[in-house]
């Protein structure tokens, strides 16, 4: 439907390193969360890919749950609002929380979901995100496990999307400023 080429300027992490980062990324969790009562929670939507992979990747049965919010909205910029679409469908009472996150960015979604979360109850809420761009901190989040720090170039692919578009591509790429400015 589109013509993906054109609207991409390189290739940052291809769908080889992601694999290969998550394995090794599970390995590690499996050994820290051993006998913990372990809940993965997905952040909507952009955490579909990494949490589908990294789950797999895992190789002991762990539960998921799943909360959709958003601050970018059509743009590229971070809004700073978070809003709330979809909540947890879990108690937190007890649970070893990982975040799972595609990216952080600004770091604005991650640390209003660490506050939301910090009254739910949790043992522990820890992040786990396949990105960071350091750079780009406005905030400075904790964060357990990152896959890969990045430039602060604006990213698609691999669930990140511009527009809702380009969230199926295979590998994180750099989005060629003619599609957005
Ligand atoms: C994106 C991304 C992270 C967040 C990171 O989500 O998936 O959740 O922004 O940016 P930040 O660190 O500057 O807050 P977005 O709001 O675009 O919603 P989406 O996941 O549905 O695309
Ligand atoms: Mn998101
Ligand atoms: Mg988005």
């Amino acid at each position: 439907a589109t013509d993906i080429e054109s609207d991409i300027t390189e290739v940052l992490v291809t769908e080889e390193q992601i694999r290969d980062k998550l394995d090794e990324i599970a390995a590690q969790v499996e050994a820290d969360y051993a006998g913990k009562d372990l809940l993965l929670v997905g952040v909507l939507k952009g955490a579909i890919m990494v949490m589908a992979d990294f789950s797999r990747s895992l190789k002991s049965l762990v539960p998921m749950d799943w909360m959709a919010v958003s601050s970018y909205g059509a743009g590229t910029k971070s809004s700073g609002v978070v809003q709330i679409r979809k909540d947890l469908d879990t108690d937190l009472h007890g649970k070893h929380v990982l975040i799972v996150e595609d990216i952080i960015d600004s770091g604005l979604t991650l640390s209003w979901l660490l506050e939301n979360f910090a009254s739910r109850g949790a043992e522990a809420v820890d992040v786990f995100a396949l990105l960071r761009k350091p750079e780009a901190a406005k905030v400075v989040v904790p964060c357990k496990y990152v896959g890969f720090d990045i430039p602060t170039d604006f990213v698609v692919g691999y669930g990140l999307d511009y527009a809702e578009k380009y969230r199926n591509l295979r590998d994180v790429a750099v989005l060629a400023p003619h599609v957005y400015s």
